[in-house]
């Protein structure tokens, strides 16, 4: 893989923009929360129409585009991508923090946890793409947030594709919608997951499906809540990030997330960026 180029140059420029991305339309959903909260920033979208949709696509794909696209944003002056997109997430997330170690980048994930929070029958249903479903990170979050609670999960081939056509009701929407609702309505789900950004368009369809006693979780306003978290005061430290922010909240009561340095070579004493793989999907600058 090719290293890109404009990184250093890019990155964190003052009044540089927020670059977003989806396979296409879906990402708006999160488009319009991101810059709702965030009035003063400037954004630019990439819709991958021309790949939509991603969810059947292959893991290798998916990441081919995803590169490069992240690679035009970064060419583009943006200062911190957003990938809009749980399928784009699932799949090449960790593989753009690597290529773009300096520049913050947030993904998105069914919003597993604050759906556990919410349930009370303890049946949680997820509604997203195959390669959602196939990601570690999807598996990794259940892992972590919902081994107490039964996760249904659905599925929902087509359902891009309509939100793509504009055909957010009438009765092909509804019967398409149907038949992914009911299966989790039978289980006993009480609380809906959006796992992907294309559905929050459908949400009063589902909402009228479902009726107004069931939770339907969308994850847009709390990732735009965590992009507006992107400091404007970075730490780095030559050892543990860990240990440099303990100390920092020690000494001055402050909330740090540092980012690791290296010492490549003790002659030419050449420092390098970590990047940080640990950092969850959404919100972890
Ligand atoms: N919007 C994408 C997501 O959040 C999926 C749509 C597609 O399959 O391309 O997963």
């Amino acid at each position: 893989m090719s290293r890109p180029r404009p990184v250093e140059r890019a990155e964190r420029r003052p009044g540089a923009p927020i670059g977003i991305f989806d396979s296409g339309v879906g990402g708006l959903s999160v488009w319009r929360e991101l810059v709702a909260q965030l009035p003063g920033e400037s954004t630019v979208y990439v819709a991958d129409r021309a790949h939509v949709p991603y969810g059947n696509r292959t893991s290798a794909e998916i990441r081919r585009f995803c590169e490069a696209i992240a690679d035009f944003l970064v060419a583009e002056g943006c200062k911190a991508i957003v990938v809009a997109c749980n399928t784009a997430s699932a799949v090449a997330l960790h593989g753009l923090r690597e290529r773009f170690p300096g520049v913050p980048i947030l993904g998105l994930e069914p919003a597993v946890k604050p759906a556990v929070s919410l349930t009370r029958s303890g049946v949680v249903g997820v509604m997203a793409t195959p390669a959602t479903f196939q990601g570690r990170l999807y598996r990794a979050t259940v892992g972590r947030h919902a081994a107490d609670v039964q996760v249904v999960e659905q599925v929902c081939i087509g359902l891009a594709d309509l939100v793509e056509r504009g055909e957010l009701q009438g009765p092909d929407c509804e019967a398409l919608l149907q038949g992914f609702v009911g299966p989790m309505l039978a289980a006993g789900a009480d609380t809906i997951v959006l796992g992907c950004t294309h559905y929050p368009f459908v949400i009063e369809a589902i909402r009228r499906l479902v009726g107004p006693s069931l939770a339907v979780v969308d994850p847009a306003p709390a990732v735009a809540r965590h992009l507006g978290q992107v400091p404007r005061h970075r730490f780095f430290t030559s050892a543990e990030p860990a240990c440099f922010d303990r100390a920092a909240g020690r000494l001055l009561g402050l909330h740090t997330s540092s980012e690791g340095l290296l010492w490549r070579d003790s002659e030419r004493q050449a420092l390098v960026r970590v990047a940080q793989h640990s950092r969850p999907a959404a919100g972890a600058f």
